[in-house]
């Protein structure tokens, strides 16, 4: 599809996260330590929203059950670790998924993400 522009840089300021669609996709933009960070908006374990997900260490963290993913490539750095037990029994049992991740730039004021 190429680049799409989504939402003005103002509406976006640092440390904040806005929800936006494109074309079938719902993409979590973050802006978080000077970088625009473009990502699917639900975790791919279950689906949970990401919107309000902490970030640790450069990783977004699921608030369900605290999969990480590195925000610059999505990469799992921790899959299902919460419940104690129950999480490692849960992902002994569902293989591993990256979070998909979108390149961004910023031209004329605004977003545009990748697709
Ligand atoms: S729903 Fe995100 S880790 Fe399970």
């Amino acid at each position: 599809m190429g680049w799409v522009k989504v939402l003005a840089v103002a509406e976006l300021p640092e440390g904040q996260r806005a929800v936006v669609h494109v074309e079938d996709k719902e993409i979590l933009l973050l802006h978080h330590d000077g970088q625009i960070y473009a990502v699917q908006s639900k975790c791919p374990h279950m689906g949970a929203p990401l919107k309000r997900a902490k970030i640790e260490a450069g990783a977004l963290v699921c608030p369900v059950h605290r999969s990480a993913f590195d925000l610059q490539t999505g990469d799992a750095k921790e899959w299902i670790p919460w419940p104690p037990v129950v999480g490692k029994l849960m992902g002994a049992v569902s293989s591993e998924k990256a979070l998909p991740t979108y390149p961004t730039r910023i031209e004329e004021g605004s977003v545009w993400v990748e697709i």
